[in-house]
């Protein structure tokens, strides 16, 4: 796996690539990879010539400074699972590399930035989309890899694909799981084994109206039954749980049963690890 530190370089070795018509596939990661970074790497691997992952921890999107701080970075370990999952490249920047002081951005991402993770991380949006827009002008891949986990994050990266024209096709990968039910996040490994326990409702209750939303039951009474099990979980302090419309993630009407594919999705923290998930219905 070929490793690059700068833009310059990455540019110049992918310009090859470009001259030859070879497909581009390109996976954004923030690092501390797990299972769900490399099922997105294979299928990049599968439909694409060249492979490029990125891994920076991005700090205009964290609006929580010890959040970034926390964040892990375990970046040795990182390169032999891309290294395993013959990842052909990986892009590693320095903060300088991708920012110059005092930048600013803003893209009118409507109620996307206002709402669910967009209210609770205030500008956490204008700092994906910042960066993402960054990695795709340097990479410019053909195909990008998200990862379903962030369900609402990949419609705000598929807005600005779309406001920007960005000659980018977006494949989005099911969320990975460990086997008790716990969907993949880099940030699990802050969680001690009680941690991880108690964080294990968040599933269970996904898995639950999934469940009984297939059986017919109302999507208020759904809601009522959720609430009930996410409030009384031990150890789990809510944020939000909602079922919504997956195209526009308005939140359904207690007496409403819409045709379209719907959402549900929660957030939670548990031992000050904020955790999210969702399942469709
Ligand atoms: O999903 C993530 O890990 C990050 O938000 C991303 C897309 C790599 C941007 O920093």
């Amino acid at each position: 796996m070929k490793v690059f530190t700068t833009k310059r370089t990455l540019v110049t070795y992918l310009s090859a690539f470009k001259s030859a018509n070879k497909k581009i596939g390109f996976v954004a990661t923030m690092g501390a990879l797990h299972r769900g970074h490399l099922s997105l790497i294979k299928q990049s691997k599968q439909q694409t010539d060249l492979t490029v992952c990125s891994i920076f921890v991005n700090p205009t999107q964290f609006n929580d400074p010890a959040d970034l701080e926390k964040y892990p970075r375990p970046i040795e370990q990182d390169k032999l699972l891309l290294e395993s999952a013959a990842c052909d490249m990986l892009f590693l920047p320095a903060v300088d590399e991708m920012y110059v002081q005092g930048e600013s951005w803003h893209i009118d991402l409507g109620d996307l930035d206002r709402i669910w993770e967009g209210a609770h991380r205030p500008g956490h949006y204008q700092g994906v989309t910042q960066i993402v827009k960054k990695l795709f002008d340097i990479i410019k891949p053909d195909f990008a890899f998200f990862g379903q986990k962030d369900f609402q994050q990949c419609m705000v990266i598929q807005r600005m694909v779309d406001k920007l024209n960005m000659p980018i096709l977006l494949k989005i990968g099911d969320t990975l799981r460990e086997p008790d039910g716990l969907a993949m996040s880099s940030r699990n490994v802050r969680l001690s084994a009680q941690g991880h326990h108690h964080a294990l409702i968040l599933s269970k209750v996904l898995f639950m109206v999934q469940h009984e939303f297939e059986q017919g039951l109302a999507v208020g009474a759904l809601k009522n039954k959720a609430l009930e099990m996410l409030n009384h979980a031990e150890g789990v302090e809510l944020e939000y749980f909602a079922i919504c419309d997956t195209a526009t993630l308005n939140e359904v009407k207690a007496d409403q049963r819409p045709d379209g594919p719907l959402v549900a999705i929660v957030a939670a923290w548990v031992e000050g690890v904020r955790l999210i998930d969702n399942v469709l219905l």
